[in-house]
């Protein structure tokens, strides 16, 4: 009877949101995956460890340091566990701290939920995050899901649809007494709530994210109908059923997903694989590609690895596949076990998508170098300020060879004409497009994935991207083809704004060896050829925006879209903070874990975070010296609030999140997750700021011609060990300090972090950059809005569901700073 409600409940919601998708003012939701089990024993520590490899000397090579640590705390496990030194690992150039990831091994098997990242300094450890497997079974090859052990993904949609359940019945209590309400005041001037609104309050994205993450995932029909395939266990020799039962979850085509139900061995016989044989570090691994999956539009990788699913206080190893599927809309990192193909263990989508609106919305009626008319930066949107002209002011660090010239061989259209250097042998090609070693800005009306040769303005010699934006307003059915008439334009707008971020983060630390997105790499380190795709005006979809972040080396895909909320339609490319929140998904990424793991911010607090951060760079962005309350989203959405629940304030009663708010019902997505900790981080940066001081551009000054960087007003006076090194320079002001801690904590953290685990971060990054002089701040700031030292979530679940409680207090040597109640 209860379920039935339910499923009723699930329908309904997603009609209320789904039924006319494209129809104007509906928002677009992109089915998306994500969820895997929660590491009981995982932890992070940001207390410096001087434990024996203190004792090597502050002249000891960081990798041979976090070697002999990972060997210590790693000397009891079993003896079937080994580690590799990830080759992603990296010293940052500014704080001299070596981030060094490791990977584990059993049996000479990755273990891919197995991380450890050591952060070195001058011989010592600062913090470590480590969730490696530490149990000693017998035979990690015989499935615990076969021996009984809780499986993880029933575990999740278990608790899912008890909250499912629970909000049901509270909504039928509210629509019942609505109509009740209507029945005794039969009388036109009472204004009823819209039933449809009633539903999306109380459910949220919750029927969404059942939908999505348990309809499938185990297919009992699946293997209802085809015995056979279900009692094969193994599948270590053959991944295809495995990754079948994974697109029949991911898909959304509902009709492909009923086919490869109904026949999976005639999508299986399509499939075709090969192995392919790599050696990383000694450990030789099993992988293979699979060509001609349903649904995915390249081949898939597929690899043999151990997962960890929980089993008590501890964890027990599952052999999967680990699967990575790129599709039209998705990138995904999915285990399933190996010896039970219909198990699902994990999925991290490698998309991001943009800040979701809650709601429907309401209806309303060198060469040269380039000059482009665009809103300017810190011009958030067309409410707030109008176009000029702004030249290429490229920052030589970050772009040396500015926004439009890359090398031919890291040249996608040249290396496809087979061309490899200019007519005199240069080596650069210099475009007169938005095409550079950093971005390619095109338009994707078709909404397909190809992109090489879409539509780009092209300013000729003069490089003057000069191009009207006027536009009209029309009936509705113009109005896409009035907004298309100004792609020059907006191409041009999202190709300005990107390149800026790009340069903006790599002064903050964001370069080559930590994973940016760039074709060539100027000898510096890190993966190349992954410079950012920037679709403008992207036509799959309307009203959202999203971002993919593969590992470092693969292009990152970033999609606006337009908005149609009002007439003219809005153009997402020209709002500067949703463009800065979807390019910061791949900041982020990049940065947690390393640069060639892209699986450390998939779901719950993490992936809640991942979108936090984006809100607050790009409101940080916009900000000026004089203090405002600022909404995300707000002019696209044609909403003065914006698509959060709050906007961002240091006023409570305007914006009253706290840790405790996780708690919520309407906490479930990461969007609603991540406006709480953007709304942290707003509170932290103001209170450096009323401490530091505001600078007027983020941007530090251009170094000198033998390459160092004056400090300017920019850094603090520069200061010097004693044995004459410079020490890391450190932002004088507020707003540009928050931002570089904001950067070096993600470079800290663990994989999967934890709100606790990145406010530990930023606080320890200060201590690396400052020595801890804003240690109290940073405390009495987190603990204003409830994530003090003792505060605390029992139950977590790994959707970020568990029983929060706040903690206003600071560590005991702060008291003295702490407002007096
Ligand atoms: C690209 O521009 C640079 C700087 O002006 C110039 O030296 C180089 O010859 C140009 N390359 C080509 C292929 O024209
Ligand atoms: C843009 O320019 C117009 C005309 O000069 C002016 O009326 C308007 O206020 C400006 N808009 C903004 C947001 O500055
Ligand atoms: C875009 O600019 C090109 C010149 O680069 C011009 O030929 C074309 O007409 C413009 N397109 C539109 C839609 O204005
Ligand atoms: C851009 O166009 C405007 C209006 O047509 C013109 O006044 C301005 O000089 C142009 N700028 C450049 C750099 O060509
Ligand atoms: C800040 O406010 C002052 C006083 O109202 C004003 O003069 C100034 O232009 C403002 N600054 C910015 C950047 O908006
Ligand atoms: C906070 O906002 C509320 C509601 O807008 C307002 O009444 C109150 O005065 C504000 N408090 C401060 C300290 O500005």
């Amino acid at each position: 009877m209860r379920r039935l409600f339910v499923a009723s409940v699930v329908a309904l919601g997603l009609a209320g949101v789904l039924a006319h998708p494209g129809h104007d003012n509906q928002v677009r939701r992109r089915k998306t995956l994500g969820f895997g089990p929660v590491h009981p024993h995982a932890v992070y520590r940001s207390e410096p460890t001087y434990i024996q490899s203190a004792l090597m000397g502050t002249n000891a090579d960081p990798f041979e340091v976090a070697q002999r640590f990972v060997e210590d705390i790693t000397r009891t496990s079993s003896p079937a566990s080994s580690f590799v030194i990830r080759k992603d690992s990296y010293t940052d150039k500014n704080t001299g701290v070596t981030h060094v990831y490791v990977r584990q091994y059993m049996h000479g098997i990755e273990v891919a939920d197995g991380d450890i990242n050591v952060n070195v300094k001058d011989g010592v450890v600062l913090s470590y995050g480590d969730s490696f497997y530490r149990g000693t079974e017998q035979d990690p090859f015989i499935s615990g899901l076969t021996r009984g052990l809780p499986d993880p993904h029933s575990d999740y949609c278990g608790s899912l649809f008890k909250e499912l359940e629970s909000r049901s019945e509270r909504l039928e209590e509210l629509l019942v007494s609505q109509r009740k309400f209507a029945a005794e005041n039969d009388n036109d001037q009472i204004p009823l709530s819209n039933p449809e609104a009633v539903v999306t309050q109380t459910m949220g994205d919750l029927p969404h994210i059942f939908e999505w993450n348990c309809a499938h995932v185990s297919t009992p029909f699946f293997m209802a109908h085809n015995p056979s395939f279900a009692s094969q266990q193994d599948s270590m020799g053959d991944p295809s059923r495995a990754l079948l039962q994974f697109m029949i979850a991911a898909t959304p085509n509902s009709e492909l997903a009923q086919s490869m139900m109904e026949n999976p061995e005639a999508h299986l016989e399509k499939m075709k694989f090969s192995w392919e044989t790599h050696f990383v570090g000694g450990h030789g691994s099993i992988s293979a590609v699979v060509d001609n999956v349903p649904d995915a539009i390249n081949p898939v990788k597929a690899k043999a690895a151990f997962v960890q699913i929980p089993n008590g206080d501890s964890t027990s190893l599952e052999l999967v596949w680990k699967f990575e599927v790129e599709m039209q809309d998705n990138w995904y990192e999915a285990a399933v076990s190996a010896a039970l193909p219909h198990r699902v263990i994990s999925v991290v989508d490698w998309a991001s998508d943009s800040p979701m609106p809650i709601a429907p919305i309401p209806p309303v009626p060198k060469y040269n170098t380039g000059v482009y008319s665009v809103f300017g930066w810190g011009v958030n949107d067309p409410s707030v300020g109008n176009r000029s002209e702004h030249k290429e002011n490229f920052d030589v660090l970050a772009s040396p060879v500015g926004w439009h010239s890359l090398p031919y061989a890291n040249d996608p259209q040249s290396l496809r004409a087979k061309v490899k250097s200019g007519p005199r042998g240069e080596v650069f090609r210099n475009t007169t497009t938005t095409w550079g070693n950093n971005v390619f800005a095109h338009e994707n009306w078709d909404g397909r994935n190809d992109w090489e040769y879409n539509y780009r303005p092209d300013a000729g010699a003069d490089m003057a991207f000069n191009f009207t934006y006027e536009p009209k307003e029309t009936d509705r059915t113009d109005a896409l083809t009035e907004a298309k008439k100004y792609i020059n334009a907006t191409v041009t707008q999202l190709f300005y704004t990107s390149n800026l971020v790009h340069d903006l983060y790599y002064r903050y630390g964001f370069d080559e060896v930590s994973g940016n997105f760039q074709q060539h790499n100027f000898g510096r380190g890190g993966e190349e050829n992954d410079a950012v795709i920037a679709n403008a005006q992207d036509g799959s979809g309307y009203n959202n925006a999203n971002f993919m972040t593969p590992p470092d080396g693969q292009n990152g895909r970033c999609r606006m879209y337009l908005w149609n909320t009002a007439i003219p339609y809005r153009d997402g490319d020209l709002e500067a903070g949703i463009v800065i929140h979807e390019l910061s998904h791949g900041l982020s990424t990049r940065l947690t874990g390393g640069p060639a793991n892209s699986g450390c911010l998939g779901w719950g607090e993490s992936g809640g975070m991942g979108e936090g951060w984006g809100d607050f760079l790009a409101t940080t962005i916009r900000s000026n010296k004089n203090y405002s309350d600022y909404a995300m989203g707000a002019w696209a959405a044609n909403r003065p609030n914006g698509i959060r629940n709050y906007v961002y304030s240091l006023n409570e009663t305007i914006n009253p999140s706290t840790y405790k708010t996780l708690d919520k019902p309407g906490y479930w997505g990461v969007h609603a997750i991540g406006e709480v900790w953007a709304e942290l981080l707003w509170v932290v940066s103001q209170r450096l700021i009323a401490k530091h001081g505001f600078v007027d551009t983020l941007f530090p000054p251009a170094p000198l011609a033998d390459g160092t960087v004056p400090e300017g007003d920019f850094y603090r006076p520069a200061e010097y060990t004693a044995t004459g090194e410079r020490k890391p320079l450190v932002p004088k002001h507020g707003n540009s300090l928050i931002v570089q801690l904001v950067l070096n904590g993600m470079k800290l953290q663990p994989c999967r972090p934890s709100f606790f685990d990145a406010r530990d971060a930023i606080i320890s990054a200060d201590q690396v950059l400052t020595g801890g002089e804003n240690y109290c701040d940073l405390w009495l700031a987190f603990a204003e809005r409830g994530l003090g030292p003792d505060a605390r979530v029992d139950g977590r679940t790994p959707w970020g569901g568990g029983v929060r409680t706040n903690d206003f207090s600071v560590p005991a040597k702060c008291k003295a700073d702490a407002p007096t109640v």
